[in-house]
């Protein structure tokens, strides 16, 4: 049976540098999109044309270098967003604009300030007229996670109509669970089955960003919307690398499922982000935190010794970081992981010298928490043959 591509839409240049403090400027933009690309990503969200003429530019420019990834610009649903977006990717090979409206009572009331049927003429008004720039152009129902389904069936319908290939259900405010996320992705694809592909794109305030994602594809979305380290607004957005190792260490459940990306680069691409925005993702990040294949404990250390598997679900070389070795040294560390060491640092001591010198290491682990390479060869370097 041939597989179903889940899209993924990178929203790192857009979504992601709406955390506080990652702005990036254009030069940084063009190498970051030039990553996504080799990264494999289906759409990169370039950014907000119309927010700023720093952002129409680097949209434009990256337009002008992508060629193997769509470019997308977001769009408020007004005339004058949508056309900054549709000139910023007109030299796109591929191109995308990303149109928007609340339609969750709360926004519709206070923040918009507009009844249900406004909202429905805006929203058709905003697709019509981006589709005189481009064929492809998704719609996103902001809110949905707190809209009315009977809503959004009616405005994807009028949208639909008016030329949307795109319906995007964003859980904005990141306030839905799995299972409700599953619920209301199911009911919408198979409402508009074989007429639009159904999106996501969850925020993580209660950190379900990514569990939220996978729940979506399982009940039928095909694109999911994501960002690099899980960069976003707030506690951000479902992590790319997250999804995407999901869907590949789990292929017993995500069978029927690929991706376009080449999970090697999702550590360069991870590092690049947190050098450019300088937000690290916390050490203990799944995939690409600093301890993400860290093991410090002697139990855990002797076992990934003896078969990687005991306490590693993915291969680092699988994401592109290319370890030596993965153990980090410190007060849990036992005696196996400390020899180990010493080998590849290319030290071999006889049985004594090895105890006196694991002894010194324990004495010092103590006073420090991570032990380096320079401060075993200072250590054994009394006892040591040079093997
Ligand atoms: O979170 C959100 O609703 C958004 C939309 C603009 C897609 O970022
Ligand atoms: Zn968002």
């Amino acid at each position: 049976m041939s597989k179903e591509t889940i899209k993924i839409f990178d929203t790192t240049l857009r979504d992601g540098e709406q955390s506080p403090g990652a702005s990036m400027n254009t030069e940084e933009k063009i190498q970051i999109a030039a990553q996504l690309e080799r990264l494999g990503v289906d759409i990169i969200e370039a950014g907000f044309a119309a927010a700023s003429p720093g952002d129409f530019d680097a949209i434009e420019k990256i337009a002008q270098r992508v060629e193997k990834s769509t470019v997308c610009s977001l769009a408020r649903a007004v005339d004058a967003d949508v056309k900054a977006a549709g000139e910023a990717i007109a030299k796109a090979k591929m191109k995308r604009i990303h149109t928007f409206i609340a339609t969750s009572p709360i926004h519709m009331e206070y923040k918009l300030k507009m009844k249900p049927d406004e909202v429905i003429k805006r929203a058709v008004r905003a697709v019509e007229y981006a589709r005189t720039f481009v064929e492809d152009v998704e719609f996103s129902c902001e809110d949905a996670g707190r809209s009315d389904i009977s809503f959004m069936k009616e405005i994807s319908d009028a949208v639909i109509e008016a030329g949307a290939t795109t319906i995007n259900l964003p859980d904005t405010v990141g306030f839905r669970l799995p299972f409700e996320i599953g619920a209301m992705v199911k009911e919408m694809s198979e409402y508009v089955r074989g007429r639009a592909i159904i999106s996501v794109h969850n925020h993580n305030d209660l950190g379900l960003g990514v569990a939220n994602s996978l729940e979506a594809v399982v009940n039928g979305a095909r694109q999911v919307e994501c960002t690099i380290n899980g960069l976003g607004e707030r506690a951000g957005n479902a992590a790319l690398e997250e999804i995407v190792m999901a869907l590949k260490v789990r292929n017993d459940v995500f069978s029927n499922f690929v991706t376009n990306i080449n999970t090697k680069e999702i550590y360069p691409t991870s590092r690049l982000i947190a050098n450019i925005t300088g937000i690290e993702p916390q050490p203990n990040k799944a995939i690409v935190g600093k301890n993400a294949f860290a093991h410090e404990s002697g139990i855990h250390q002797d076992g990934v010794l003896k078969h990687k598997e005991t306490y590693e679900i993915i291969s680092p070389k699988d994401i592109g970081l290319d370890l030596n070795d993965t153990l980090v040294l410190g007060k849990h560390s036992g005696r196996a992981a400390f020899k180990d060491k010493l080998s590849k640092l290319g030290f071999t001591l006889e049985d004594e010298a090895l105890n006196r010198a694991f002894e010194r290491f324990k004495i010092l682990a103590d006073r420090k928490k991570e032990i380096c390479d320079d401060d075993i060869r200072a250590l054994v370097t009394n006892e040591m043959t040079k093997a």
